[in-house]
Parts: structure tokens; C-alpha cells; sequence
């Protein structure tokens, strides 16, 4: 009790000036605070795991399986942790201010759809050192198209972690880039209403019920049919779980992580993302690339996978 008076009493400065330089940033952190605490005792849902996700999804997608871009993945996946471990941060389960760097089968499942569905608009929210923006940017670069849009909002006092956005991402990279800094409360709508239709969606800032809702909600109704929407975490509170029942006709899966450490709190010790694809219309018209999906090969996806 002495110590956390303490811990905020140092942090006293800092706090007016954040309070002084953006009141609706910390307006907005308030609400979401009394949010979450209003979630927790809420009770969780119960999931069933796609164990063979990543088939599904390619098949989903239309595209071969085996995939053939997995392999550059792999490749690139140690080249960035390395990165990261040269400048001295360490990485995985809560390394930046109690939040996660991105995982492998997350990132590996990002750097797929960014492969495959050849996206000239990609939105995520939560950045951190990076490692989800350096795959998606570097498989834009590969597709020689597409922009990513970040809307991050770092922990307001620790300046050392502020320092640290996105150190995995080098600068040849950046310049398909565009980071912006803000809650995805603040800062979601005026993008997405800017951009009018994105390809592909991650969710990947803070995970309570509240925002994921409102992040999962503002993106859905802009992705373009045969769009992509990727929530990580999503064994943390409800939304994936009602929303993927609400838009049941979707092909979607339910995913287990694989952190680089595990992790007792969570489903498995791993965790959960998820993804959803919006249903492209049906017929011969359409001109996504995904439109080879047919509603048949799909189905068995779209079976409940939600209790
Ligand atoms: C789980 S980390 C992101 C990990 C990253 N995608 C990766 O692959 O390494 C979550 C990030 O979201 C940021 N964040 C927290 N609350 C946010 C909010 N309301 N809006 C936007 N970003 C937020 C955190 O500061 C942190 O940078």
C-alpha cells in the first residue's frame, strides 16, 4: 500500500503533465478503466479450437496448402527476435509495460493473409516494439503494393517504452507505414472513415470487452467482402465469441497461440486469436481475389465454434 503511494507520488509530475498536454486521452483511458473493471467478473467463453486452422484458412482463401510462403516467414521470424534482442529488449510474454510482443502463429497467420490476399489497406491497433507491423510491412514489400496503418497508444509514462515503439521495424520498411499515436477509441473512426474500405483488419491493442468490441464493430463495417479481421487475445473477454455468432455465416477459426513463453493465466498456457472472413457476395460477379471460395468449401468453418 506504502510503496504503491510511493510509485505514484514519483510519478506525480509526469502524471499532470499527461493530464495537461491531452485531458481527452486520459478522459478516454478513465472510461475504459471503468470498463474493464465492470468485465471482470463477467465469466469467459468457452472455445473450440481449430487445431488445423491454417489448412482451413487456405483453403478459405483459395490458395494452395502446403503454403509456399510459410517458408519466408520462417526465415525472417529469428532475423527479427534477433533485432530485437541486439538493442537489449527482451521478448514475449509481457515484455512491453505487461503487454505482449506478437506471437508466431499470430504473425505467421497475418503474414499469410497479407501474402495471399495482396492488401492495398491494412489497419492495426496496438504496435509495441513492432512485430506484427515488420511482417505485415515486409509482406507488403514483397507484394510490391499496400499500405499499413498503426494506431497505437503507448503506456503515457514510462518514456523508456516509448522509446521502444517500434524498434523491430527497420527503415526500409517504413515508408508503406503510417503510425499513428492515440487510443483506437480517438483515433479508429476518423481513419477508417478516411481510408472508406480496408482489406485487413488486426486487433491487437488492449483486450478488454469494451474496446475489442468497438475495434472489431469500426472495422467490420468497412471491410471490403473477402476482407480479413484478425483479434488476438481472444480468450481474454467475450467479443470474439458474440460476434463471431452474430456473423455466423462468416467463415471463421478459433486459434491457439504459441507464446515464446508460456503463460498459466491463459487458455492452454497459450491463448487464443481469432479470424474472420467477410463472405464475398455470392456469384461469378465478383472481383475479390477471393471470390474462388465457395460457400461449399467454406461451411464447415462456419459451423459453431463458439458454444
Ligand atoms: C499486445 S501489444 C501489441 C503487440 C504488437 N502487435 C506486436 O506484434 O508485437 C499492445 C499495444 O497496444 C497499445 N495500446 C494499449 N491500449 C491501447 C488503446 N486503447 N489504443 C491503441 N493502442 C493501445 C499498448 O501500449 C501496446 O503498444
Amino acid at each position: 500500500m506504502i510503496g504503491a503511494a510511493l510509485r505514484y507520488a514519483r510519478k506525480a509530475p509526469q502524471v499532470a503533465r499527461y493530464i495537461a498536454t491531452d485531458p481527452l486521452e486520459v478522459w478516454l483511458r478513465l472510461l475504459a478503466k471503468f470498463f474493464e473493471r465492470q468485465e471482470r467478473h463477467k465469466p469467459l467463453p468457452r472455445y473450440e479450437v481449430d487445431a488445423d486452422w491454417e489448412r482451413g484458412l487456405h483453403m478459405s482463401l483459395g490458395v494452395p496448402w502446403p503454403c509456399q510462403d510459410s517458408a519466408e516467414f520462417w526465415a525472417l521470424w529469428p532475423q527479427v527476435i534477433e533485432s530485437l534482442q541486439n538493442k537489449g529488449l527482451g521478448v514475449g510474454v509481457g515484455y512491453f509495460g505487461g503487454f505482449n510482443d506478437g506471437e508466431p502463429e499470430l504473425v505467421r497467420a497475418i503474414w499469410c493473409l497479407t501474402r495471399h490476399l495482396r492488401p492495398a489497406k491494412v489497419v492495426e491497433t496496438g504496435v509495441a516494439r513492432g512485430v506484427s507491423s515488420r511482417f505485415i510491412l515486409e509482406a507488403l514489400e514483397r507484394n510490391g503494393a499496400g499500405r499499413l496503418w498503426s494506431i497505437d497508444q503507448p503506456p503515457p509514462l514510462d518514456p523508456e517504452l516509448n522509446e521502444q515503439v517500434g524498434a523491430a521495424v527497420n527503415v526500409r520498411c517504413r515508408r508503406r507505414w503510417s503510425y499513428i499515436q492515440g487510443s483506437s477509441r480517438r483515433r479508429l473512426p476518423r481513419l477508417l472513415a478516411s481510408l472508406e474500405s480496408i482489406d485487413l483488419f488486426l486487433h491487437d491493442s488492449i483486450h478488454t470487452e469494451y474496446n475489442t468490441r468497438f475495434e472489431l464493430e469500426q472495422a467490420w463495417s468497412v471491410l471490403r467482402p473477402g476482407g480479413v479481421l484478425v483479434a488476438d487475445d481472444i480468450d481474454l473477454n467475450r467479443t470474439f465469441h458474440s460476434f463471431a455468432r452474430a456473423h455466423s455465416d462468416n467463415p471463421f477459426f478459433v486459434c491457439c497461440a504459441q507464446p515464446l513463453q508460456s503463460d498459466p493465466s491463459r487458455f492452454e498456457s497459450a491463448g487464443l486469436f481469432g479470424i474472420v472472413q467477410k463472405s464475398a457476395p455470392e456469384g461469378p460477379a465478383s472481383s475479390s481475389p477471393l471470390a474462388a471460395t465457395s460457400s461449399g468449401r467454406t461451411t464447415r468453418f462456419v459451423r459453431n465454434r463458439v458454444a
